[in-house]
């Protein structure tokens, strides 16, 4: 089967699916093809925290409707150590900035009814997606589908498939530069149908490891502890997981936390990742699949937000004025972004998590920038002003 497109998404998670979705607005046609199911990748429990400038340009291309109305905007978070929380009040600190919580998997959702609104092609469940030509003008994608064989001819091809996935794999060696680092440790998640026992989030630091009390919805809870990276989700029945948070959410004042059915429980390790430049010929990478940031900050969907938002006025400038800058700028116009949320997501982590190796020097320092952080307004916007995330320009 042969087939034509402009712009050819290899991916259907927020960004591959973000970026179909700018095109469209502007005429431009796209591919998305994904290697998971469509319910798979709508449940797939992930992030909850959106950036203000997220929210904005999901409102301002037609996508804030439930959001709006089932999103939840919080103005601050709390930092709790030594049995007390302190609040970090982030819309004070950023002339009136906010974090929105909307799982992810409900952008998705949204998302997905969008582009199938607009007679979108997402083809769900491909298999075998290779690509090549993607150093000439005509690259193409060749997947499988319902046991035949496609090749799509595109423009363009956008590598939206996570850090898993093949697009980045497909850049000749010697072309990328690549960053890594893993810290040493995990998070082990869970989503749990009871009433969060916080109007805020709980980020907090213990001796035992760092717990962080998120929520879904006013019904919903989600919460995390501090893990190895390659924990055995086995030797966590739910029991043992909410006894741990509630030893590591613990405060002097009496606050306790409400246990409930566990929905969904997950490991995930803690790296940093970036390559350089996220681009090559005419593929080029956004999301998951040019940078990953330890979860401490909230931000690796928001960087994949962001990388779309800069690929699509990229694309756009080329199709309606014929110009090149914008794509041959387009890794310079996220990797400054990308290095500051790294900086971030990496101070979150080092300040709040327990060293394996920790003669306890390191637990010292830690307790000192926690202090810093909850008593000077300097340091306290610092960490605000980055956790809301700057304006997208
Ligand atoms: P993905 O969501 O990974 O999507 C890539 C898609 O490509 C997938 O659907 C995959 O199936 C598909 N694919 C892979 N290979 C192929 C292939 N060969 N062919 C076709 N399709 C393929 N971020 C935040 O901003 N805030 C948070 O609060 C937050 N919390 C998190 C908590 C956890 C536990 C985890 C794991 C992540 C969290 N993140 C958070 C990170 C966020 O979820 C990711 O950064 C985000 O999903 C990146 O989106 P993406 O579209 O780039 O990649
Ligand atoms: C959530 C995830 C994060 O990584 C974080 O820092 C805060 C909240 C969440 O899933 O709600």
């Amino acid at each position: 089967m042969k087939e034509k497109t402009q712009v050819g998404i290899i991916g259907a998670g927020p960004a591959g699916l973000l970026l179909s979705h700018l095109l469209h607005l502007e005429g431009i046609d796209s591919v998305v093809l994904e290697a998971r199911s469509r319910k798979y990748v709508e449940e797939r429990v992930r992030a909850g925290v959106l950036e203000q400038g997220t929210v904005d340009l999901l409102c301002d291309t037609g996508l804030g409707d439930r959001l709006r109305r089932e999103g939840l905007v919080h103005r601050g978070i709390e930092l709790r150590f030594d049995g007390r929380g302190h609040r970090i009040a982030l819309s004070d600190l950023t002339g009136g900035r906010a974090i929105w919580i909307y799982g992810q998997q409900e952008v998705v959702k949204d998302l997905i009814n969008a582009r199938l609104a607009a007679d979108a092609m997402i083809h769900f469940e491909v298999g075998d997606v290779r690509l090549s030509g993607i150093d000439s003008t005509k690259p193409v994608i060749k997947y499988r589908l319902d046991d035949r064989e496609h090749v799509l001819t595109c423009d363009f091809i956008a590598g939206c498939d996570g850090y898993h996935g093949v697009s980045r794999e497909s850049i000749p060696a010697g072309v990328l530069r690549t960053y890594h680092h893993e810290y040493p440790f995990g998070w082990l998640g869970i989503l749990a149908a009871v009433a969060p026992s916080t109007e805020e989030l709980i980020y907090a630091s213990h001796e035992r490891g760092f717990a962080l009390h998120s929520l879904r919805t006013p019904e919903i809870s989600r919460l995390y502890i501090q893990v190895k990276p390659d924990e055995d989700i086995n030797e966590w029945p739910d029991e043992r997981i909410w006894e741990e948070l509630s030893i590591r959410l613990a405060t002097n004042d009496g606050w306790t936390l409400t246990y409930g059915p566990v929905l969904e429980k997950g490991v995930t390790a803690m790296r940093g990742f970036v390559v350089e430049p996220m681009q090559y010929g005419r593929l080029f990478l956004a999301g998951d699949a040019a940078h990953i940031v330890p979860a401490t900050g909230a931000k690796g969907l928001n960087l994949a937000v962001h990388d779309v938002h800069k690929l699509a006025e990229a694309f756009i400038a080329w199709y309606r004025k014929g110009t090149n800058d914008l794509l041959e700028q387009y890794s310079n116009r996220c990797l400054g972004r990308v290095w500051r949320v790294q900086d971030f997501s990496s101070f979150m982590s080092l300040m709040l998590h327990r060293y394996p190796e920790d003669d306890g020097f390191r637990g010292r320092l830690q307790h000192a920038q926690l202090e810093y952080v909850c008593s000077s307004e300097a340091a306290a916007r610092s960490l605000a002003e980055n956790y809301v995330g700057p304006p997208h320009v």
